[in-house]
């Protein structure tokens, strides 16, 4: 399990209290983390209950309840609801994860709820994620080419398509590069595992015919060598992939070719 610290603007103090439901029999209680930037306070913890004979069995399930039932100003991303936007990633009973496909009989006790770790706050379970995705958008996240585009569609055999299971799955929730040390550290230099990890899918495409450039990129002694293989992004990824694979068989690839 990985456990992790507060979000980066974290002086978290107690906030209030909501009433527990009225003749609940099972009644589970939610901490979660509030930050307002329209009052500028710090940010809190507030309490909630719910009734778990009237809720659904995901963290997701719960934090709708809340928001639809007792307090609608409670701010969280979500969309797909079965673990394919990547938008409700968040920081679960310590564990960053999604909360579509996180369940609640999972978390022993209280649940406690907080935007992924070391990140800015814009609201609330919402981060601010422009950094990452622009990180994501500096590996050339497509398909790049130089002979002349074929008739019908670029072909790939069955072995070579093979190579991108464990990578093609990535749903950039985010989970695994916010729980990575070396980007609490570096955020603004080091890529990252989700970053790194397309960086690679891209390379070990057998269609992509611009290997060389995008090792060019990485050969930064910060955006892909502050990977010290602590593993948290292994741990972590919702969807079990493994971005410090990844990172290695790109590190890889960088000694092969200057020997
Ligand atoms: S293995 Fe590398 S990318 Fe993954 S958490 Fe560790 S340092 Fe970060
Ligand atoms: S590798 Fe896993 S944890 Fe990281 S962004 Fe992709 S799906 Fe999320
Ligand atoms: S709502 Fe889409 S991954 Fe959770």
């Amino acid at each position: 399990m990985v456990q992790l610290t507060l979000p980066k603007n974290s002086k978290v103090r107690t906030g209030k209290t909501w009433p527990k439901p009225a003749d609940a029999k099972n009644v589970r209680k939610f901490m979660i983390y509030r930050w307002d930037p329209d009052t500028g306070e710090n940010p809190r913890v507030d309490t909630y209950f719910l009734d778990m004979d009237k809720c659904g069995p995901m963290v997701l399930d719960a934090l709708i309840k809340i928001k639809n039932e007792v307090d609608p100003t409670l701010t969280f991303r979500r969309s797909c609801r079965e673990g394919i936007c990547g938008s409700c990633a968040m920081n679960i009973d310590g564990i960053n994860t999604l909360a579509c496909i996180y369940g609640l009989d999972e978390i022993k006790g209280d649940v406690k709820i907080y935007p992924l770790p070391h990140m800015p706050v814009i609201k609330d379970l919402i981060p601010d994620l422009s950094l990452f995705y622009a990180q994501h958008a500096s590996i050339m996240p497509w398909l790049e080419t130089k002979t002349v585009e074929p008739a019908k569609e670029w072909r790939q055999s069955v072995e070579d398509r093979a190579k991108l299971d464990g990578l093609y799955e990535c749903v950039m929730c985010a989970c695994c590069s916010t729980s990575c040390p070396s980007y609490w550290w570096n955020g603004d230099r080091y890529l990252g595992p989700a970053a790194l990890l397309h960086a690679y899918r891209w390379i070990v495409d057998s269609r992509d015919e611009a290997t060389p450039e995008r090792l060019d990129m990485l050969e930064d002694p910060f955006k892909l060598y502050r990977c010290h293989t602590i593993m948290n992004c292994a741990k972590t990824c919702p969807k079990g992939l493994n971005p410090a694979k990844a990172i290695a068989e790109i590190k890889k690839m960088m000694v092969e070719r200057v020997i």
